[in-house]
């Protein structure tokens, strides 16, 4: 990774500088994160909804009607996302911010992913605002329980082996989220899908985060669903520094003190205790 003098590092030391004065520091953070953990993002070129459309996919009374008609194309959509998901694994940007919050540097990640990545590096004080794959939720009483990953494995094997009519792909779908243990209700991905509200008790522990900060990191977000997208904004109001980390100018550009244009996972890995 670059050496003393290079870009890389004066962004690396403006941001020492900065949360160095900081009391309150908090990561907001999106799909850019988990980029270099082989997870597509959401929009530009090679993104998520450019090989599903988001009207289809993201909406869940669209699922599951081309659940009801085309069946194999859900279980395509599943099958991939899933095998991206299960492949993936903390790079040092999730593992440079868990390190953070061990050391009192970063109050919490307020972050918009399902995939996680940041429980799987170590963060603790995490708000997910769109909810978290390896989760379900039951419809009737609300109860959560979190999956294996082994059990995401089986259903992506099992998706991956079924010739896909109705049946086959409820079958496989129902093992992952079985019959609530606790009142027999029916259970749910515990992912917000387009037109949802986001879950009540994240959000208003996000807005107490960003509203305290004095440092808000916004890193690999586009920025442009809300509510979420509200956060930066909303800190900043509050009087918080912003810091972009993203190697494409956003919605949040115009806000943020100090742009780091490099992909997170390269840039935090300048925080990275080395072995010599
Ligand atoms: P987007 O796909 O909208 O934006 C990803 C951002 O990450 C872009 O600004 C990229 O420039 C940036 N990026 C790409 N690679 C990066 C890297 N290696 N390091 C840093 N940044 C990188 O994803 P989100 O902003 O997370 O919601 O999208 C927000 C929401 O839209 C998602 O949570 C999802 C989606 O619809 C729901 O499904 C409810």
């Amino acid at each position: 990774m670059g050496g003393k003098g290079c870009p890389e590092q004066y962004f690396r030391e403006k941001l020492e500088e900065l949360l160095h004065s900081s009391h309150h520091a908090v990561a907001f953070t999106g799909a850019g994160v988990s980029q270099e953990s082989g997870i597509p993002t959401f929009r530009g070129k090679g993104g998520l909804w450019d090989r599903y459309p988001p009207f289809l996919y993201a909406n869940l009374p669209m699922l599951a009607l081309l659940f009801l008609i085309r069946p194999s194309r859900v279980a395509v959509f599943a099958s991939d996302v899933l095998a991206s998901l299960l492949e993936a694994a903390p790079n040092p940007c999730h593992k440079v911010l868990a390190d953070w919050e061990r050391l009192g540097i970063l109050r919490g990640v307020i972050t918009q992913n399902v995939d996680d990545l940041h429980e799987m590096a170590g963060s603790r004080n995490i708000c997910e605002l769109h909810g978290n794959v390896y989760r379900v939720r039951c419809v009737r009483c609300g109860g959560k329980e979190k999956l294996s990953r082994h059990l995401l494995w089986e259903t992506w094997e099992r998706l991956r082996g079924v010739r896909p009519g109705r049946r086959e792909l409820l079958r496989v779908l129902s093992s992952y989220a079985s019959r609530c243990p606790y009142c027999g209700g029916r259970r749910r991905p515990d992912v917000v899908f387009f037109g949802e509200g986001l879950p009540a008790e994240e959000w208003n522990k996000a807005l107490g985060l960003a509203s305290e900060s004095d440092i808000l990191l916004v890193v690999g977000t586009s920025a442009l669903v809300y509510p979420a997208a509200m956060i930066p904004r909303l800190a900043r109001e509050s009087g918080a520094r912003i810091v972009e980390i993203n190697p494409e100018p956003t919605s949040v550009t115009p806000l943020a003190e100090l742009r780091v244009p490099y992909p997170a996972g390269r840039f935090f890995s300048l925080f990275e205790p080395r072995v010599s």
